[in-house]
């Protein structure tokens, strides 16, 4: 099993990364000196896959386990489902010390996370992300948050886990195309931070597809070893930490105006980076061949890479504004200006968009 370090201080975390390293999560607690009675957060779904495992794992090692389940989807991710869980952390008897264990995708990690985050005014919080873009993105970190019915992620807080365990054995049942998304976010940490990483991508993109478990836990390690760098040095978002946004301005507009239905939030995310990437061309900041490498490992990770074309030029600028990064009516983009390397840019107008997205 690898240890990577997030140093943030007082709330400093290890990311355990391997294979098959699941039933290690009870040993795992043991060090961080946290209550007996532990809540797992998971789904129906993955609980059939993996909730017996992590049970014995925490009974083995002395713990009182008691299991929420939520729904399975986006639209579980509420301060309705929140409150039902608040509910069956009091019924249960959960203390200060009482660790949350949010065992599954992005969707029960930000929603228990959010949960941990809340209850009593916090208590400690373990992520055992499930899938590919959570074991890569959203289980490291600390952005923890549910939907509100007028956006998504509305209400929201920043807080780390005491412990991240990403099992890349648990990938193997994950759907193609949930491992495909993942991948978005994957190619997102080569294009903000390393051309190297990136390149490495483009050799072993089938190695990865096939689910090789050296190759995932390269990929993990490398993704989270990034994020680790730019949350140690910039927390809460003040600055650097939006460039993990690269892609994610347009992906939010096309997962509005889709209901969140048509595509995953990695599938939104690949047409925003090509559509980033586009823009960054257009403005003459990215030579015309990092573009093509861009849309082509996009398009080899089997993401999608192009606007759909009943969504018009009108409505996605209109949602473009309603971005909670919009400062005095201009927008905010990450720009690649060269492959491992992004720029903020706030100086961009609704115009400016409209002109570009509509040729
Ligand atoms: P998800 O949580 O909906 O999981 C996708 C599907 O895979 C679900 O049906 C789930 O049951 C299933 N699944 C999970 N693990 C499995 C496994 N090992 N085997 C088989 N099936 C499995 O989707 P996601 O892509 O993991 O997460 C998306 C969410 O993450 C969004 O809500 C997004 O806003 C959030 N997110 C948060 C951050 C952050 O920093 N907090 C970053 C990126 C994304
Ligand atoms: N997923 C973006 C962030 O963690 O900041």
């Amino acid at each position: 099993m690898e240890m990577l370090k997030v140093d943030l201080g007082t709330r400093s975390y290890n990311i355990c990364i391997g294979a098959g390293i699941l039933p290690d999560l009870g040993r795992l607690l043991k060090n961080l000196l946290v209550g007996k009675r532990v809540l797992v957060i998971t789904n129906p779904n993955v609980r059939r896959l993996y909730g017996e495992i992590v049970e014995n794992s925490l009974a083995d090692a002395g713990h009182i386990v008691v299991v929420g389940e939520m729904g399975d989807g986006e639209q579980f991710k509420t301060m309705a489902t929140a409150e039902r869980l608040y509910d069956l952390a009091y019924e249960s008897g959960l203390d200060r010390h009482s660790p949350v264990v949010a065992l599954g995708g992005g969707v029960v990690g930000d929603t228990a996370g959010y949960v941990a985050a809340t209850y009593l005014r916090g208590i400690p919080l373990i992520q055992v992300p499930t899938t590919l873009l959570a074991q890569v993105d959203s289980g490291v970190g600390g952005k923890v948050a549910v939907n509100h019915p007028r956006g998504k992620n509305i209400i929201g807080v920043f807080y780390q886990p005491r412990l991240v365990l990403a099992d890349v054995s648990l990938l193997k049942t994950l759907p193609q195309r949930e491992l495909r998304s993942g991948l978005a976010e994957v190619i997102k940490y080569g294009v903000i931070w390393s051309e190297e990483f990136f390149g490495w991508l483009e050799e072993n993109l089938e190695m990865l597809l096939a689910g090789d478990a050296s190759s995932l836990i390269h990929v993990v390690r490398e993704s989270c070893r990034i994020k680790a760098k730019v949350v140690e040095a910039d927390e809460t978002e003040g600055g650097l930490r939006a460039i993990l946004n690269f892609g994610h301005t347009v992906g939010h507009a096309v997962e509005a105006l889709t209901g969140y239905k048509k595509y995953t939030h990695g599938e939104a995310v690949g047409i925003g980076m090509v559509v980033a990437a586009r823009l960054a061309r257009s403005l003459g900041l990215l030579g015309v061949s990092e573009l093509a490498r861009i849309e082509g490992l996009v398009c080899r990770a089997g993401l999608p890479h192009q606007l759909p074309d009943y969504l018009s030029t009108k409505e996605i600028v209109e949602s473009l504004s309603h971005d909670k990064k919009v400062v005095g009516g201009k927008l905010t983009f990450v720009l690649p200006g060269q492959i491992g390397k992004v720029e903020i840019r706030r100086d961009l107008s609704k115009e400016i968009l409209f002109d570009f997205l509509k040729v």
